[in-house]
């Protein structure tokens, strides 16, 4: 009988994730946010927390001053392990999708929610808010089709000095197109003195992406999904 992991990811591979361009993609989040949730708790996700981990123990200043943008705050998974963990500053949170938006919207953790679909160049309300943020953080933003690696730039404007950035990107060969265009934005930043690197987490997951691995809802051979969260400071 296939698991719940199994029709998770049969779903993401086949229904969601089968896009190039942004526009699409929203669609389909929209058509998920009902189901995302229960679907990345069946897989066994847990890099929303780790991520607020990591965001929490480089905070320089938790108060009702702090302010973070969680960027394509999705459902605010994100959100909700900051709280968990004791952020008590404002939050922000920005994604395309109206339904998962609403989502987000009904655990009450954020001051201010905007519905803008991001791409370099166009970032809506974001370009009055330079120096603005203590951090911004983007958790399963980057891949394909999703969040452009060349908006890593924008997003490091938008800090403080001595802000943080957080991020996650998948480490797989499906995805490596991807994850190494970002982080040759992040190398150039460096090299510009813009940012520099605090902390890159390796984290891994039970989660074998290959559905064709599986037989009868099991994945057989099933490898570790390695997925890297990455912390800049801004200088
Ligand atoms: C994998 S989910 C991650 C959501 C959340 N950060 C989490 O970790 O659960 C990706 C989110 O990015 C949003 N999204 C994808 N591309 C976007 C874009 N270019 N601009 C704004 N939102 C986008 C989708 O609507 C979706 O909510």
């Amino acid at each position: 009988m296939a698991t719940r992991a199994y029709e998770a990811l049969k779903k993401m591979k086949t229904e969601i994730f089968i896009h190039k361009e942004s526009t699409n993609i929203i669609s389909n989040y929209n058509k998920w946010a009902e189901e995302y949730e229960k679907d990345i708790d069946a897989i066994g996700y847990k890099i929303h927390d780790e991520s607020a981990e990591v965001l929490m123990r480089h905070l320089k200043e938790n108060n009702r001053d702090t302010n973070v943008l969680d960027l394509l705050s999705g459902t605010g998974l994100v959100g909700h392990y900051l709280r968990k963990r004791g952020y008590s500053g404002i939050l922000h949170g920005i994604d395309g999708s109206t339904e998962m938006l609403k989502k987000a919207k009904d655990k009450d953790v954020y001051q201010e929610l905007q519905k803008q679909q991001l791409e370099p160049g166009n970032i809506g309300i974001l370009k009055d808010r330079e120096g603005y943020y203590d951090a911004v953080t983007c958790v399963g933003g980057f891949l394909r089709g999703h969040l452009d690696p060349k908006m890593l730039p924008e997003m490091a404007k938008l800090l403080k000095d001595g802000g943080h950035l957080v991020y996650t990107a998948r480490v797989s060969v499906d995805n490596e197109d991807y994850r190494l265009p970002l982080e040759s934005e992040a190398k150039n930043l460096v090299k510009l003195k813009i940012i520099d690197n605090d902390e890159i987490v390796k984290t891994s997951y039970d989660v074998d992406w290959n559905v064709e691995n599986y037989n009868d809802g099991e994945a057989e051979n099933r490898d570790p999904s390695p997925v890297w969260i990455y912390c800049y400071r801004k200088i």
